[in-house]
């Protein structure tokens, strides 16, 4: 089978297609023969090098998948289901790949409301999101909560999930995205190039932080006696934590892991109409590279996706 892989860190160039072998599943895993793989932004780091997670190359990147089980040394699945997930993470998966063996417990059934670039697209952004705001952040029915980078991968999904949990929905973006956000249901959107959303939010029940940064300090004046933030990016630094105890606020990061029962959550969403994914360009598995420049440029709305075969 074809991989994607590199032989030195760099930019996108350094990626490049190699034939290895098919990998083998073990017993309780599957072998899934990938449709579709979805990138994020964490790739392009370890690509060249920012973020050391998989140490030195040679190695092969990614976890989201989407794809049809071929061989099943599992009860859980059967040869012919079409499943997705970001099996492994954050060992490697090796999922830039035509085939991915993976633990059966870490993929679930694609909904047929999602094809599978759409589900390749959800698993790393959509458990971030849930993991944030529904098994950190507690947010319930009432809650005001704010989102920052509302249009990107992570922005975009969390937005649907607290709309979907009865929040009143606050969320950073730029204004060529105002039109994508309102239409995920933000109830305000904030052009963060033009207002500083320190300036005119207040009252806050949870913030989930996608940007890091200074972002993270100043939402801690947004946010309400008690109000939680929750980021996905920001390291534990103790000095912030305190002064966010301080204050009397809670601060925690989120470490997305494959949870498959959460992820089951986000296919009732999907199947109830309440979550869809958008997917903002799709490259074939050949022009990864190309696909790796969209990331490294930022400002993504929605997710970039690799199609395979
Ligand atoms: N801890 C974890 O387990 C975990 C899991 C998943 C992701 N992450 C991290 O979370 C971050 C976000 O991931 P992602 O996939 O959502 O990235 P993404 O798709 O690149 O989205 C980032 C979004 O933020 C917007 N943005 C940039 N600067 C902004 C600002 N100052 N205010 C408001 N919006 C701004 C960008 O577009 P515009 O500038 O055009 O608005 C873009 O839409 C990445 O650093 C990723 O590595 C961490």
């Amino acid at each position: 089978m074809r991989v994607i892989t590199q032989q030195k860190l760099g930019g996108p160039e350094v990626l490049t297609i190699a034939d290895v072998p098919e990998p083998r599943p073990l017993p309780t895993e599957v072998l899934v023969r990938v449709k579709a793989i979805g990138l994020n932004p964490l790739e392009a780091r370890l690509r060249d090098g920012e973020f050391p997670l998989l140490g030195q190359p040679p190695f092969v990147l990614g976890w989201d998948v989407s794809g049809v089980v071929e061989e099943a040394l599992t009860w859980r699945f059967r040869p012919g289901d079409e499943v997705f997930g970001m099996p492994l993470f954050p060992r490697a998966a090796n999922a830039y790949a035509e085939a991915v063996a993976a633990p059966a417990l870490h993929l679930v059934r694609k909904p047929e409301k999602l094809s599978h670039v759409e589900a390749a697209a959800l698993p790393i952004v959509g458990l971030t999101a849930w993991q944030g705001l529904v098994d950190l952040g507690g947010v319930s029915a009432g809650d005001r909560v704010l989102i920052h980078g509302g249009g990107g991968g992570v922005g975009h999904v969390a937005i649907q999930i607290a709309k979907a949990l009865g929040a009143h929905v606050i969320a950073t973006a730029s204004e060529s995205k105002r039109e994508f956000v309102e239409g995920l249901g933000a109830d305000e959107v904030i052009d963060y190039k033009k207002v500083d959303f320190s300036e005119v939010v207040s009252e806050i029940d949870v913030v989930l932080d996608t940007l890091g940064g200074d972002t993270v300090e100043r939402s801690l004046g947004v946010l309400r006696p008690g109000g939680h933030l929750v980021t996905a990016v920001a390291d534990e630094d103790t000095a912030l934590i305190a002064k966010f105890e301080a204050a009397g606020m809670r601060f925690s990061g989120i470490g997305v892991d494959p949870d498959p029962v959460a992820l089951r959550q986000l296919v009732g969403l999907v199947e109830q109409g309440k979550l869809r994914v958008h997917v903002q360009e799709t490259f074939p598995f050949e022009r990864v590279a190309d696909a790796h420049r969209l990331l490294d440029g930022g400002h993504l709305q929605g997710k970039v996706v690799l199609t395979v075969g």
